[in-house]
């Protein structure tokens, strides 16, 4: 048995955490202030319950009362006194209690064990699984979670590293979700857990997308080849710095749009098409004057009122197709189901230089409705499908020609032109996209 504050400990009594930082300290103070309200209760001079109160004592210098324990004196029965009086005093959640919950699996299945191995006629009517399921129910029921909560609270003792652990313990964490991180290296677990505690990430799937990405950014080559550059700055300053000859534009403008609804009840969008419109002006004027003359344009367009408004702006500077082609999602957007139809499709507006004698090269023709699924594990919340931009460049431009991409983001439209042997230059304002694209690009990673 192990010790604290002089006294032998029940097993039991461990199942639960100990208090730490600020509420051992207040649990000290106040027990300077009035005493100590609650007896230790102790069995047969084993502490079955009072170990944090016995260390405040101690910290506090105050000698504790002893009271002794007058309950079922059986194995089963102390350990079931012990859980029970810790659960009604301590306000424990679902996650914390799981992880005791595991806890007390882990000592039935022991004993179960200890059990067959004494009694070689228990051996016919038992097995460790079902040891084991019965155990974790059992437990399950003693702290009142479900089986699945003891079964992720058992993987993250198991599989986790300490400061994951103390992180359920603590409340801080759902066991559902450090289940997901317990079984990755231990490297990975703490990383998550700082971006977690940082703030930096909202939640385990966030988190642990951000160090995956960090690791693959690190592990990718850094050489930027003269064929395939992303340049960081601002699009249209760029745009009149290199003045590329692109053969093809395709380019996804940042509309920075969100809808708002109406009072009407109808929608309309918000803040920043004014700013989106005369980007994307200005970025039209820039490529009017550098572009190759024969060059091919694709902008993505959103949906509903946003692409006429970009349709207007770009026909200023280009011949423009009349009907839009359409990417047709594998998602579609969330809406009032019985009010609205929900959106599937983005438009994408083709464009020409004035006079351009390129050719869409094939000779069959080119529906205008394309379906393809959305990427999965995208990093920009606008990624565009590598399969639906490589579709646009080996329509629009040969192996060899310059495909530019004035708002990269994270390279998607790099990656396509590296994967169709084109060349490409981009331009991102966002450093951190940037590296994005340059790693993807450079790894010819379509997932990044
Ligand atoms: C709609 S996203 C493009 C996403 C991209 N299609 C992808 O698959 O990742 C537009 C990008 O333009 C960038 N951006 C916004 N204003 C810019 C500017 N003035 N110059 C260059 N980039 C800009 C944003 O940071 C954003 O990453």
């Amino acid at each position: 048995l192990t010790k604290i504050a002089g006294y032998e400990v029940h097993p039991a009594a461990e199942l639960f955490p100990l208090l730490r930082g600020a509420e051992f300290d207040k649990l000290v103070a106040s027990i300077k202030a009035d005493g100590l309200l609650h007896p230790l209760v102790v069995h047969r001079g084993v502490l079955l319950d009072g170990r944090n109160r016995a260390l405040a004592c101690q910290k506090a210098g105050v000698k504790p009362g002893i009271e002794k324990y007058d309950g079922d004196t059986s194995e089963d029965g102390i350990e079931r006194w012990i859980v029970s009086t810790n659960l009604r005093r301590r306000h424990l959640n679902e996650s914390q209690r799981g992880i005791i919950g595991a806890r007390i699996k882990k000592r039935e299945a022991e004993r179960a064990a200890k059990r067959r191995g004494k009694r070689t006629d228990l051996v016919k009517n038992s097995s460790p699984s079902r040891d084991a399921g019965k155990a974790r129910d059992k437990a399950a029921e003693q702290v009142n979670v479900s089986g699945y909560t003891v079964d992720a609270a058992e993987k993250v003792i198991d599989r986790g590293v300490p400061e994951l652990v103390a992180a359920c313990e603590d409340g801080d964490l759902a066991v559902s979700a450090a289940a997901r991180l317990a079984g990755r290296p231990a490297e990975d677990q703490r990383a998550a857990l700082e971006k977690i505690n940082s703030g930096e990430a909202r939640n385990v799937f966030q988190a642990v997308r951000q160090v995956d990405l960090k690791k693959q950014l690190d592990a990718a080559p850094k050489i930027e080849t003269p064929q395939h550059r992303v340049l960081h700055g601002d699009a249209i300053a760029l745009l009149r710095e290199h003045a590329p000859r692109a053969h093809c534009v395709v380019t996804d403008p940042p509309y920075g749009l969100s809808t708002h609804r109406t009072r009407e009840g109808g929608h309309d969008y918000a803040d920043g098409e004014e700013y989106a419109v005369d980007t994307l002006r200005a970025v039209c004027a820039e490529l009017s004057k550098c572009v190759d003359p024969s060059a091919h344009l694709y902008f993505f367009a959103g949906y509903g009122l946003l692409g006429i408004a970009a349709y207007k702006v770009i026909a200023e500077f280009f011949d423009v197709q009349l009907n839009p082609l359409v990417w047709v999602k594998d998602n579609h957007t969330m809406c009032d189901f019985t009010k609205w139809y929900a959106s599937k499709y983005e438009h994408v507006i083709f464009a020409k230089v004035r006079g351009s004698e390129r050719r869409l090269s094939t000779h069959l023709p080119v529906a205008d409705v394309l379906s393809v699924r959305r990427e999965r594990d995208s990093t920009h919340s606008a990624q565009k499908p590598v399969d639906l931009l490589r579709h646009f460049i080996e329509r629009s431009t040969a192996p060899g020609e310059l495909v530019l991409d004035p708002f990269c983001g994270s390279g998607s439209t790099g990656v396509a032109a590296a994967e169709t042997g084109r060349e490409f230059i981009g331009f991102e304002v966002e450093e951190k996209w940037v590296e994005v694209a340059r790693a993807r690009i450079a790894g010819g990673d379509r997932a990044a």
